[in-house]
């Protein structure tokens, strides 16, 4: 069947445009300042200038960042209602000017109107409404939280007016103050959505939107008075960003890039799942992060699949955006053409067969690639590994289940997933095996404003939408109550041999406590050890100074303990009620030892208290280990989304210095109640508390490999855990800033997740200081499986 052309009118964008000249300045307190150096943003359908922006400046962002410092205050007080109202207006007024919305968005990306109108506009309405109700319930659902302050945002090019609805609505609900910077490519509907703010009624100060390419974005991440940066983009700039912040005490978000796996098995509903791909690989011309590019399709199946996906692609139309029957737009910029033509034409090179439809026309102007599937790529092939971010697909075959689970986690990213069978079972088996963020299940890119969405991995870290969305936009009052801490000590690494133990006790023999791996004690791989003091200075004990190569032989016996992760959380808390039971059978000789390495006043009285309170800590886990549960979202879908509190895999802990069995307690426990395995390293000053701990660990049925503790030097530790790339979380708490810092920036390269406690301590005896919801969101990530159902 043929179409005739159905083009959407431009003529309401245009006149808009025109109505500013075709040039805008910033929107900085609700006012829009002169314009100053210029860019273009033109149309990527024809080449087609639409206006010139101005590029902000440091001075620009200087002046935007103390607009919402002074705008902050206020719109916090304004309380959760009134803040509701102006959310709510935001959203009415999204609505009555969507296809405005729809066309300008249009125009400046290059996407489909089709898309634009049905799918963008109506998901930011949706999340301005949403938000709305957040803001309302605040101060009942998030008690004892308080808004982060000010707070930068920075978004791409592929969903511009989504991405600042995901950012600005939460932020604003939990009551912050932003400055939001649109993608160079498409500022266009940011600065329209300013206009919307002053219509309904946003105080001055509290949307800041400046325009500006990466170092307009630098200006922002480097900006002092910034508090939190929530970030979407490539994968490359988050970890500049991570690295930026390191040591600044700034929150952070980042959303990056992906690689998501599309996974077909045989007794999948087969015409779906091609419906399915096209909407996963070629909506916005497959420029969105959680794509489903790579096809893992089942043997048995491959070939009818690949027929239809073919036939499927020969009808899909491509051409002028605003006309309402084309399926695929042109991409946002020719850089990005030239950027997807290398890499298909590189695969080409390499042998790999490439199927693009011989009817589709390409435009003779502006930025088009066609619809594009890639078969006989081997699986560390660069088109098989990197984000493409264009409309190509690359297919594979698996044959069994094992098999799809292993290549969907073969890549450094983890946002998204598909999985496509008939069978609920395989598909609720596989889902939780695939280390990704999202998992739809016989659907694919949906997106709710009630449903976490966000990465694992290469990916990032930190959700938006929905409750654990909020979070990020939230701090726990109990943080700002954190007691300053002495400057650390440098306890020297003494490796010379020492005297021996005091001759009074008649049994003495020496002992020199090891290292404890895969549940065995182990001598350190360099053989050295050194010698422990007491506050009074007398001699403890060795210890074993571990190094790089006893930290790779402790990650490698965290990861074979998997099992650990798969056991049922009931499980896992009658192991730590056990720890508790065997540490309240030794308490009399923890307390000495606490006593004799820290001489922690009020002697032994207070030594006693730590071990009583570790015996409840390990109660108090134990407790939460089967109560921690997710959530069933109802999104606008026939269907539900679980979202899962999932573990996120070996994390590696360089414990506080003070309360050395408590501090190191209360962090290791709530890693593996949710089923995570650890590599600790204990309190450097006073590591016994940790070393006697072996044994309590042998006789409580905790599985080897489980906790692993390497003792030695916090700063050399703490470097090999962040820089090893089979980690997934760092956490440093032992007051050393710059040891934080370091951690931070170093975990820049694999974007290891990370908790660190700066030069501030903690109240390892309070709950509210050391336990609690806040310590179970950084042993834990989101997934969000969506399960739609009907016949
Ligand atoms: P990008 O990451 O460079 O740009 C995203 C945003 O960050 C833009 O607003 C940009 O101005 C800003 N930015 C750039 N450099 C910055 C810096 N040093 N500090 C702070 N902000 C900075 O993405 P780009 O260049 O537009 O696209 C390149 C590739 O990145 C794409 O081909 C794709 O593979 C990936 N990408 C992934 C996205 C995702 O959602 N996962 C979105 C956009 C791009």
């Amino acid at each position: 069947m043929e179409y005739g052309p159905a083009p959407e009118s431009q003529k309401e964008a245009q006149a808009w445009l025109d109505q500013h000249g075709r040039k805008f300045g910033l929107f900085i307190d609700n006012q829009w300042s002169d314009s100053g150096e210029l860019f273009a943003s033109t149309n990527p359908a024809d080449g087609k200038p639409l206006a010139d922006l101005t590029q902000a400046s440091a001075d620009d962002v200087d002046r935007a960042v103390a607009a919402a410092r002074r705008a902050q205050p206020a719109w916090a007080a304004l309380g959760g209602h009134g803040r509701a109202k102006i959310l709510y207006a935001i959203a009415r007024l999204m609505q009555k000017h969507a296809r405005l919305f729809a066309v300008l968005e249009t125009l400046d990306n290059g996407k489909t109107i089709r898309e634009t109108r049905d799918a963008d506009l109506p998901l930011v309405a949706r999340h301005f409404y949403h938000h709305a109700g957040w803001a309302q319930l605040l101060d009942e659902e998030f008690p004892n939280h308080r808004p982060v302050g000010v707070v930068g945002q920075i978004v791409p090019w592929n969903f511009p007016l989504l991405m600042l609805a995901w950012k600005i609505a939460p932020a604003l609900a939990a009551g912050n103050t932003v400055v939001f910077k649109p993608a160079e490519f498409t500022p266009l509907t940011a600065l329209l959505f300013a206009e919307i703010c002053v219509q309904a009624g946003v105080p001055a100060g509290v949307v800041n939107i400046v325009t500006g390419d990466g170092r307009t974005g630098e200006a922002i991440v480097k900006h002092e008075g910034i508090d939190k940066l929530a970030f979407t983009g490539s994968t490359e700039v988050g970890r500049l960003i991570r690295e930026a912040t390191a040591g600044t005490g700034k929150k952070l978000s980042l959303e990056l890039g992906g690689k998501s796996p599309y996974i077909v098995f045989d007794d999948a509903d087969i015409d779906a799942a091609v419906e399915g791909l096209v909407d996963s690989i070629w909506f916005n011309q497959g420029q969105v992060c959680c794509a489903g590019s790579r096809l893992l399709v089942q043997e048995s199946v491959e070939e009818r699949f690949l027929k239809k996906l073919k036939a499927r692609m020969d009808n899909l139309r491509l051409g002028s955006p605003l006309d309402k029957s084309m399926d695929i737009g042109a991409l946002v910029d020719p850089i990005q053409r030239q950027r997807i033509h290398g890499l298909v034409e590189a695969a080409r090179a390499e042998g790999c067969e490439i199927y693009q439809p011989s009817a589709c026309e390409i435009p003779a102007d502006g930025s088009w690639f066609p619809p594009t599937l890639i078969t006989g790529a081997s699986t560390s092939a660069a088109v098989a590994q990197a984000e493409i971010f264009g409309p190509v697909l690359v297919a594979m075959s698996f044959r069994t289940p094992a098999e799809a689970v292993q290549l969907a986690n073969n890549t450094v990213y983890g946002l998204a997933a598909c999985v496509w069978s008939e069978n609920i079972s395989l598909a609720l088996d596989v889902a939780p095996q695939i280390k990704a963020g999202v998992v739809w299940i016989n659907t694919a890119n949906q997106f709710d404003a009630a449903c976490g969405f966000g990465g694992y991995k290469e990916s990032g870290y930190g959700r938006e939408g929905g409750r654990e969305g909020l979070y990020e936009y939230l701090v726990p009052v109990s943080e700002d109550a954190r007691p300053a801490l002495p400057p650390v000590a440098k306890v020297s690494s003494n490796a010379s041999p020492k005297a021996a133990a005091p001759a009074s006790d008649p049994f003495a023999i020496d002992r020199t406590a090891k290292l404890y791996i895969g549940g065995k004690q182990a001598r350190p791989d360099g053989a050295y050890s050194r010698a422990i003091h007491g506050a009074d200075g007398a001699f403890l004990g060795d210890i074993g100074e571990g190094s790089r190569k006893d930290i790779r032989n402790a990650v490698e016996a965290a990861h074979k303990a998997a099992g650990w992760t798969k056991a049922t959380a009931h499980n896992r808390a009658q192991v730590l009620y056990y720890i508790a039971e065997n540490l309240a059978a030794r308490g009399r000789e923890f307390a000495d030892r606490i006593a004799a390495q820290t001489g922690s006043q009020g002697g032994a009285d207070s030594a006693e208290k730590e071990v009583q309170a570790s015996i409840e800590r390990l109660f108090y886990w134990a407790a939460w280990a089967d109560k921690y549960d997710g959530a069933a979202h109802q999104p606008p879908m026939h269907g539900i989304t679980v979202a899962l509190n999932e573990a996120i895999g070996v994390i590696g802990i360089v414990c506080p210095n003070e309360n050395p069995l408590l501090g190191f307690i209360s962090l290791v426990a709530p890693a593996i109640a949710v089923g995570n395995r650890v590599v600790a390293v204990p309190s450097e000053a006073h590591p016994l508390s940790a070393t006697d701990l072996y044994q309590v660990f042998d006789t409580s049925d905790l599985p080897g490999g489980v906790v692993n503790i390497v003792t030695g030097s916090a700063d050399e530790l703490a470097r090999t855990l962040a820089t090893h790339a089979d980690i997934d979380a760092v956490w440093r708490h032992d007051g050393s800033a710059e040891g934080c810092a370091e951690v931070e920036r170093l975990s820049a390269g694999s974007l290891k997740r990370t908790w660190t406690g700066g030069a501030k301590g903690r109240d390892w005896f309070s709950v509210q200081q050391a336990a609690g919801r806040t310590v179970l969101q950084h042993v834990t990530q989101v997934k969000n499986i969506w399960i739609p159902y009907g016949v």
